[in-house]
């Protein structure tokens, strides 16, 4: 047999890829509870329709799709939001609004490999529905901001813009969705040139191109300048008003706005208003994303209801705290292997082991059936703290020997004390 390789685009994540994986998702739980965001975990494969109907062409194309046993057309999920739409026209139905969403785990997508773009990726997810209002864009916003401030990063910033100013232009300009899709895709992409040529007059175009210079270095400003290059569009007007109620809350509430990008389109197609990313100044890939999608539930055949999301990802913000060498704040309590002089003294050992788990302490137990001395010697090879040795002269006093492995010193403790004396 030869030996086989991981499939490409796909990764082992080992040691302390792993651990720090698993970090950033216990954070975004974390942070999920805070909320007032409930769990729910969909299923990895979902049918092909569901997610390619208002994903886009973008996404569409590097979906893992494949037929199942019973000749249905499935696909991976690229990520999460379509499947919570379909909760919300099913299962979630009824209930009341605000509804509060978090899911975690991952998602694939046929990108191509390079650093920080993978085919299987975490992400942590949240969808706010029922809320129109521009407090339910900020607390998007705002949640995200505090998962990157719990995680420690440093000069995160996000950029934000407005999907509806670049649409209602577009809309009075009589351009119909499939152009429209395909010119914001192009300007996802900065293909401006290509972009902007698919206008299909010389006054859409230039009103498309004139977006580009509008930006400031200060948002409320590029705010102020798109509202009056807007204004005899009255949809991209108001857009451009919601984005400054929006801004003001979140730029109020301390989070980093480093621009207002008023040509902002992100790959997505669903998305109707508020549009955002973050990002580090180490990295230029997006550590998260996510928007506004008022019309999503509705064209999934539900009642129509509005909604903001978003979505990070796990793996490039490990990718950031590696960067910037942050350092995981997690408390490991002591580890401890436990054994016994001999085989008659295995049962006794092992309830001295769940004795101490049950304490909260981490415990090892010796499986190799190796001598004392090897034993010992791995253990503090792999910076185990203590040993808990059970022989038959200390049982029978109710106690153990209890051996700190980098000290190399060992006493006798009563089984009574031991775990005051590991804990202290
Ligand atoms: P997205 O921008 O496509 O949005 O993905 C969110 C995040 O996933 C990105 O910012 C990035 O950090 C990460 N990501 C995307 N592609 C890759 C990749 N190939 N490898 C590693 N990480 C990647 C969404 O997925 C939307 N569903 C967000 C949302 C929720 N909008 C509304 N609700």
């Amino acid at each position: 047999m030869p030996t086989f390789q991981t499939v490409r685009g796909m990764r082992d994540l080992l040691n302390e890829e792993a651990e720090t994986l698993t970090y950033i998702i216990s954070k975004a739980r974390e942070i999920a509870v805070l909320y007032g965001y409930k769990e729910v975990i969909t299923p990895v494969v979902e049918p092909f329709e569901l997610l390619s109907a208002k994903s886009g062409e973008e996404i569409r194309q590097r979906m893992f799709i494949f037929k199942d046993l019973g000749d249905r057309n499935v696909a991976l999920r690229p990520e999460f939001t379509a499947s919570i739409a379909r909760l919300a026209t099913t299962s979630l139905k009824n209930e009341p609004k605000p509804l509060r969403l978090f899911s975690v785990g991952s998602v694939y997508r046929y990108d191509e490999p390079q650093r920080g773009r993978y085919r299987e990726f975490w992400q942590s997810n949240f969808e706010l529905l029922g809320s129109s209002r521009p407090e339910a864009d900020a607390e998007i916003v705002l949640l995200t901001n505090s998962l990157m401030e719990t995680l420690g990063l440093q000069g995160y910033a996000f950029k934000i813009g407005h999907i509806g100013v670049i649409r209602g232009i577009l809309s009075q300009e009589n351009v119909d969705e499939k152009t429209q899709n395909a010119i914001l895709q192009r300007m996802d992409k900065k293909e401006y040139e290509e972009a902007f040529k698919l206008a299909p007059s010389d006054k859409c175009r230039s009103m498309l191109e004139g977006l580009l210079q509008l930006k400031s270095d200060d948002c409320f400003e590029t705010v102020e300048k798109i509202k009056s290059y807007v204004a005899g569009y009255e949809k991209a007007k108001a857009a451009a008003e919601n984005l400054g109620d929006v801004l003001k809350l979140i730029v109020e509430s301390g989070c980093p706005v480093e621009t207002v990008e008023p040509a902002f389109a992100r790959g997505l197609e669903y998305y109707t208003g508020m549009i955002f990313e973050v990002y580090i100044p180490q990295l230029d890939i997006a550590l998260g994303g996510g928007g506004r999608y008022d019309r999503l539930i509705e064209v999934f055949g539900g009642e129509s209801t509005p909604a903001v999301g978003d979505a990070h990802g796990i793996d490039r913000i490990a990718l950031a705290m590696q960067m910037q060498k942050t350092i995981l704040a997690t408390k490991r309590g002591k580890r401890v292997l436990v054994l016994s002089v001999n085989d008659s003294l295995k049962v006794e050992a092992l309830k001295v082991a769940q004795m101490l788990r049950d304490a909260g302490i981490i415990v090892e137990f010796e499986v190799m059936g190796r001598k004392m001395a090897k034993a010992l010697e791995d253990a503090d090879k792999r910076k185990v703290d203590y040993a808990v040795i059970v022989g038959e002269r200390e049982l029978k006093e109710g106690a153990v020997m209890l051996r700190n492995l980098a000290k190399r010193e060992q006493t006798i403790v009563p089984i009574k004390e031991l775990v005051e004396k590991i804990k202290s």
